[in-house]
C-alpha cells in the first residue's frame, strides 16, 4: 500500500510532534502546519489524502482550514480535533462538512482508523462517479446507434425534450428502441443523478400495479404488513418509465391522470396526498389513437401523455441503420462469445438489408448473435444467418420477406 499523505494542523508544537511521530509509525506520510493561514496556503497548492486539524489554533481556526479544503479539494476528508467540552464546535464542524471529529486526548490508533476510513470513503465516491459515467456512456446517447435521417430526427427530439420536465410519450413497434430512448432522455436530463425507474404496466394485475406505483399504508389490504413507498416516490427527482401504458385498466388510468395533473398521489389506504417530483415517460407499441377511438384508452390521459410525442419508425423504414447496427452488435457479441468472425460477407449484408425485420432492432441483435455462433470462419456468411433472413436474398429482390 502506498503511503498516504496527511496534513496535520496543530498549534501546540509538542502535541503536533508527538502525533506526527505516531502517525508516521502507523504508516502515514505527515506534513505539519501550525496556523490556519499557513495550512490554507498549503491545501491550495498541494493535494493531501486527508487533513487533521485542531479546532482552536493560534491564528485562525480549524473551521477556516476545513472551508479551505472543501473549496480547493472537496474530495479530501477532514478530521477535526477539539478540546474536551466543546461538542457544539464539533457539531458545527460536522455540519460544515468534516468527515469525523475527535476530542482530546487523541488516541493515535483511533485517529489513524478515522483517516483510513475517510480515504476509503473518498475512493468509493470517486469510483461511484466513474462507474456512473461509464454506465451513462453505455446506456445513454452513446448507445443509440443510427445513420438514418429518421433516427436523427428522433435524437433531435430527445435532445430538445431532455432538459425539460415535459411528459413524453414514446411510440413504436416492438423492439424499435423505446426503452433506450426513454433512458437517453433521462441520462441527458438534469435528473440524470436521480433514478430511472421502469415498470411494465402489462405485467401486473390492477391492484398490484396500483400499490407498486402509488405505494400503500400498512393494513390497507391483506398482506400489506408495512408502509411502502411507490415507484412515483422512488423516482422522485428522477424519471418514471411507464412501459406498455395501454395495458392499464380504466380505473388506474384515472389515477394516473390525476397524478400527472395534480403532481400528487395518494398511497393505497391513505387519504393524505403526497407531492411527487418524478418526470414521466410513457411508452406503447400499440395504436393509441385507435384504442382511444374504441374507448379502450381514456382520451384525457392520452392527451395528457401526448404533450411531447416521439414516434420511433420501424427498422424497415430506415434501412441505412441496418448495416451500422449489425456491425456494432457484431463487435459487442464478439467480445462476449470470443468468436473469430469479425465481419459480414457481402451476401449476408445484402440479405439483412432486404429483410423486413418484424421484430425490429431486437430481432437484428439476436440474429447477429446467433449467426456469430454459427460462423466458423473469419466472416459471417449468408448461410450463418437465421434461415428466414438468408432466404430473403435467394429469389429476386423486392419480393420482401415472404419467408418470414
Ligand atoms: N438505435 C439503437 N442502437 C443500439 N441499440 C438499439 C437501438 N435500438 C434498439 N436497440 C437495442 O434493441 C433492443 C430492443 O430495444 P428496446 O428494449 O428499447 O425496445 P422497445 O421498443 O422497448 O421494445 P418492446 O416494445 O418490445 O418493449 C435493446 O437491446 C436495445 O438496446
Ligand atoms: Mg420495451
Amino acid at each position: 500500500m502506498d503511503e498516504k499523505k496527511i496534513l496535520l494542523v496543530e498549534d501546540d508544537g509538542a502535541q503536533s510532534a508527538l502525533l506526527a511521530l505516531e502517525l508516521k509509525r502507523l504508516g502515514f506520510r505527515v506534513e505539519t502546519a501550525r496556523e490556519a493561514p499557513a495550512a490554507c496556503a498549503r491545501v491550495e497548492k498541494e493535494l493531501f489524502d486527508a487533513v487533521v486539524t485542531d479546532l482552536r489554533l493560534g491564528t485562525g481556526d480549524g473551521l477556516t482550514v476545513l472551508a479551505s479544503v472543501k473549496s480547493s479539494q472537496p474530495e479530501t476528508g477532514v478530521v477535526v480535533i477539539t478540546g474536551h467540552g466543546s461538542i457544539d464546535n464539533a457539531v458545527a464542524a460536522m455540519k460544515a462538512g468534516a468527515f469525523d471529529y475527535m476530542t482530546k486526548p487523541v488516541e493515535p490508533e483511533e485517529l489513524a482508523l478515522s483517516l483510513r476510513k475517510s480515504i476509503e470513503h473518498r475512493d468509493l465516491v470517486g469510483e461511484v462517479r466513474r462507474l456512473r459515467a461509464e454506465v451513462r456512456e453505455r446506456q445513454g446517447f452513446a448507445k443509440i446507434i443510427s445513420a438514418s435521417p429518421a433516427m436523427e430526427r428522433v435524437l433531435e427530439l430527445v435532445a430538445k425534450v431532455a432538459s425539460t420536465d415535459a411528459t413524453v410519450l414514446v411510440t413504436g413497434e416492438s423492439g424499435t428502441g423505446k426503452e433506450l430512448v426513454a433512458r437517453a432522455i433521462h441520462e441527458n436530463s438534469p435528473r440524470r443523478d436521480g433514478s430511472f425507474v421502469a415498470i411494465n404496466c402489462g405485467a401486473l394485475p390492477e391492484g398490484l400495479l396500483e400499490s407498486e406505483l402509488f405505494g400503500h399504508v400498512k393494513g390497507s389490504f391483506t398482506g400489506a404488513d408495512r408502509n411502502k413507498r411507490g415507484l412515483f416516490e422512488e423516482a422522485s427527482g428522477g424519471t418514471l418509465f411507464l412501459d406498455e401504458i395501454t395495458e392499464t385498466t380504466p380505473g388506474l388510468q384515472v389515477k394516473l391522470l390525476r397524478a400527472l395533473q395534480e403532481g400528487e398521489i395518494r398511497r393505497v389506504g391513505d387519504n393524505h396526498p403526497v407531492k411527487i417530483s418524478a418526470r414521466v415517460v410513457a411508452a406503447s407499441n400499440r395504436d393509441l389513437l385507435k384504442l382511444v377511438a374504441e374507448g379502450k384508452f381514456r382520451d384525457d390521459l392520452y392527451y395528457r401523455l401526448k404533450v411531447f410525442p416521439i414516434a420511433i419508425p420501424p427498422l424497415r423504414e430506415r434501412p441505412e441503420d441496418v448495416p451500422i447496427l449489425a456491425e456494432s452488435f457484431l463487435k459487442r457479441a464478439r467480445v462476449r462469445t470470443g468468436s473469430s468472425a469479425s465481419r459480414f460477407s457481402p451476401a449476408a449484408i445484402k440479405a439483412m438489408g432486404a429483410y423486413a425485420w418484424p421484430g425490429n432492432v431486437r430481432e437484428l441483435e439476436h440474429a447477429v448473435e446467433r449467426s456469430l455462433i454459427m460462423a466458423s470462419g473469419p466472416r459471417v456468411e449468408l448461410a450463418d444467418l437465421p434461415p428466414e433472413i438468408a432466404a430473403v436474398s435467394a429469389p429476386t429482390r423486392r419480393k420482401k420477406s415472404r419467408a418470414a
